[in-house]
């Protein structure tokens, strides 16, 4: 019997997707948001967008600046995840709130999350206007990860962050189990059996 689909009304049901807090300002006015439309749309330079709706408080900051930081999400910041995307910069302190903690990034003015294992910075090249939001593209010009996350022979060990995804509405922590690498279903058992060694 064939698998019965049924015809639903378009939406953005591209999931699961990150759900990530954006810092914005100048380490002395900043601000977080949580951001679901984001990607990436080129590898070298490496290049990021993030969609911002014109009506958040982050989107004034962004404007004028034109930098921000992506900083990626875990089982330990889901609560603040979801608090910063609910609460506005106008009306809280959202750092405060959730005792989270700015530090200064390398290149760009606006604050990364201490709390967070990974930051990227990124620098916005052009402000595309969409129907319902802007979409920011940027140049990621500088990445931090955690020290302990990465091994004894230089390789990052990004399955240990404790990353959490966003699936239609809800967020869920993911599993480290590992079940493929890139390109191992093409992958000869004489490399397979290499790799295993390593
Ligand atoms: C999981 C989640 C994902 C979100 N994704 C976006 C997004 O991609 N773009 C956007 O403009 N707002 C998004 N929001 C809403 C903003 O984060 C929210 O309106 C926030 O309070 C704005 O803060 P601000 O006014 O301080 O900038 C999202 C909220 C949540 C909880």
């Amino acid at each position: 019997m064939p698998k019965k689909k049924v015809s639903i009304k378009p939406g953005p049901m591209l999931y699961p997707l990150p759900a990530v807090m954006v810092t914005v300002g100048d380490m002395e006015e900043n601000n977080i948001i949580t951001i679901a439309w984001t990607g990436i749309i080129n590898t070298s330079p490496p290049m990021t967008y993030i969609s911002v709706k014109k009506s958040r408080h982050s989107h004034d900051i962004l404007s004028r600046s034109r930098e921000f930081v992506i900083n990626l999400t875990t089982e330990k910041t889901v609560k603040a995840t979801d608090y910063v995307g609910v609460k506005s910069g106008r009306d809280v302190d959202k750092f405060k709130e959730m005792s989270l903690t700015p530090i200064k990034a390398d290149i760009v003015k606006a604050p990364m999350i201490e709390e967070a294992p990974i930051n990227l910075e990124c620098k916005v090249f052009e402000i595309k206007e969409l129907p319902s939001h802007d979409m920011f593209l940027a140049e990621i010009v500088a990445v931090h990860i955690d020290e302990d996350l990465i091994d004894e022979k230089g390789k990052y060990c990004f399955e240990d962050a404790g990353l959490i995804a966003f699936n239609h509405g809800s967020y869920y922590k993911l599993s480290n189990r590992k079940i493929g690498g890139f390109g191992y279903s093409i992958m000869k058992n004489k490399t397979k059996k290499k790799l295993a060694k390593k």
